[in-house]
């Protein structure tokens, strides 16, 4: 799937992959959208709500363990309300995975009843992972069935029959999983698929997209600011003269004792992404 993350989003991208999606739905018995877990409303395609409304849904945050969990917490009850199973999950470190099985026969329990009175109760639940491209799909898809099933089979141009990967739980997951388009149209929610590495930021500037940051983290997490940057909780001002007053602070000066902006911003961006402010969440439900 790395050759994914390169592809820029257009329309006829879109349709194809809403055809592929229509068609194995009525093979699984589920879906399973992994969110990142700071940023769950922009990482999620509101197109796929549309597609998918007939499936018992299962909303996996992962990347969990940047987040910050108080936030995680608020939206699992979000998403338990909206009627979805969910689940947190680190599919880099592997945290949470264990949860995805039972999560998804909690899910599916009065249609497995159905199958038991019918007498097929060795029959494997079928789902289809989805998200947009590195929320971490094929790390979960790693985890759950072991590195080598996952990559199994995955050439362009060659055509086969619809492939299944088993989980060590008795899943079955569609080997192929859904990739949606990041929500571009929205640019707040472009900003913050920026932010986490979502997207590509260089259909952002780097700057603006640090000023962005700063002024979210002045309002919301005031104390990893004061502590990696200096600047003080009560500080005046947000954006620009932020980033301008980061820079001073780190001693990051042009000659003439201007503030070099562009590389505090580099400093900051890396920093978030590296978690190295702490585990942070830029949306509440
Ligand atoms: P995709 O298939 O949906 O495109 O995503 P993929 O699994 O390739 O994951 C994209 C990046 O996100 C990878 O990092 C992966 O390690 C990381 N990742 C996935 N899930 C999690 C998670 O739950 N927590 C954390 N912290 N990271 C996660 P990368 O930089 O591309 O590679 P690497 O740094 O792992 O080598």
């Amino acid at each position: 799937m790395e050759d994914m993350k390169d592809i820029q989003w257009f329309p006829g991208h879109m349709a194809k992959t809403r055809r592929q999606i229509a068609k194995s739905l009525p093979l699984v018995d589920a879906v399973a959208e992994l969110l990142d877990a700071r940023i769950p409303r922009a990482s999620h395609n509101p197109e796929l709500q549309q597609l998918t409304r007939r499936k018992p849904r299962l909303v996996i945050l992962n990347k969990a363990d940047m987040a910050d969990p108080d936030l995680t917490a608020r939206w699992m009850q979000y998403y338990k309300k909206e009627g979805c199973a969910v689940i947190t999950c680190d599919s880099k470190g592997g945290k949470g995975v264990k949860g995805f099985a039972p999560a998804l026969r909690e899910l599916l329990k009065s249609q497995l009843a159905k199958y038991a009175e019918k007498g097929m109760t060795g029959r494997p639940i079928r789902v289809m992972i989805l998200g947009i491209p590195n929320v971490g799909k094929s790390s979960l898809i790693n985890r759950l069935c072991g590195k080598n099933r996952a990559k199994a089979e995955d050439r362009a141009g060659v055509t086969r029959t619809q492939q299944w990967l088993r989980t060590a739980d008795g899943v079955e997951l569609l080997d192929t999983p859904g990739i949606l388009a990041p929500k571009l149209d929205d640019q707040e929610a472009a900003v913050r698929l920026a932010l986490t590495g979502a997207i590509r930021d260089d259909i952002l500037d780097t700057e603006a997209l640090a000023a962005r940051l700063l002024t979210l983290l002045h309002n919301e997490y005031p104390a990893a600011l004061a502590e990696r940057w200096k600047i003080a909780a009560d500080a005046e001002g947000d954006g620009f003269p932020l980033l301008e007053q980061a820079a001073k602070n780190r001693g990051m000066l042009l000659p003439g004792g201007v503030p070099n902006t562009e590389r505090a911003a580099i400093m900051l961006l890396d920093e978030f992404r590296g978690t190295k402010l702490g585990r942070i969440t830029l949306e509440k439900p």
